[in-house]
């Protein structure tokens, strides 16, 4: 049977975040933020490990104290340029760690900036693509009007919304095809995993997710994690 292994890009600087410190490691909720993807997908019975990937000149994560999670986790100091270079790399180095690791397994890549993910999403993630072809995401229908802006930032136009959603993580693919797919395109070109697969023609399901698993990526969206995070733990 095919295992489910998650993999967490954690290699970025977080620019628009304008911290000094990487935005994986700001506080939220009295914890470095990639805590909290650590402690659902850790905690999930369907995954067999938890791959970290860090930048090789990380030097903030042995300032933490990470051992509640260490039946699962793997930290591997190996992120490049891009997300899709260090997620690469990240799949690259799992193969390397351990020999048992197949092509055939599901890889679920998630990103450290998406703390609010819960066992719920991740389970209708795994339930909904476990015996599919090509594998998917969590995404959510695009609820605002799209608006096109020309170079003045007036309205060109307004898109329709119809058949559009947002992309969110995890991403769920099997090993040698995301291997496959990521070895082929301009990591530069893409900010998710699913686009490298739709580059090989495939098209990977959309399963339905919802707000809460948004990515933290302005100041303005900490104290949003943060309420998010605290409601779900007086659940
Ligand atoms: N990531 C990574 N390696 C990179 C760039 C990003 O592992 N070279 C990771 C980030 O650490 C994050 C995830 O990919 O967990 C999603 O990326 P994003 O939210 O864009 O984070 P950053 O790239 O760090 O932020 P920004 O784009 O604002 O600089
Ligand atoms: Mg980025």
């Amino acid at each position: 049977m095919p295992r489910f292994i998650a993999l967490i890009p954690a290699a970025g600087t977080g620019s628009r975040m304008n911290n000094e410190l990487p935005k994986q490691y700001l506080s939220l909720a009295g914890k470095p933020m990639i805590y909290h993807a650590l402690h659902t997908l850790c905690h999930s019975s369907h995954i067999f490990r938890v791959f970290v990937i860090l930048a090789p000149d990380d030097h903030e994560w042995n300032r933490y104290d990470w051992s509640s999670f260490a039946d699962k986790l793997v930290v591997k100091y190996c992120g490049g340029a891009t997300r899709a270079d260090s997620v690469l790399n990240g799949l690259k180095a799992m193969q390397q760690t351990d020999g048992s690791i197949d092509k055939d397994d599901w890889i679920l890549v998630h990103d450290a900036a998406r703390p609010c993910l819960t066992i719920f999403q991740l389970d209708q993630l795994i339930d909904a693509l476990a015996l599919d072809e090509v594998g998917g995401l969590l995404a959510i229908p695009v609820a605002d009007t799209l608006k096109r802006a020309d170079s003045n930032q007036r309205v060109m136009g307004t898109e329709s919304r119809n058949g559009l959603w947002q992309a969110q993580t995890p991403q769920m693919f099997r090993l040698g095809l995301l291997m496959d797919a990521l070895s082929k395109v301009n990591s530069a070109a893409i900010t998710d995993d699913a686009s490298a697969i739709e580059a090989l023609g495939l098209d990977p399901r959309l399963v339905l997710s919802d707000a809460y698993n948004f990515k933290v990526t302005y100041p303005q969206d900490l104290a949003l994690a943060e309420l998010i995070l605290q409601k779900k733990e007086t659940n």
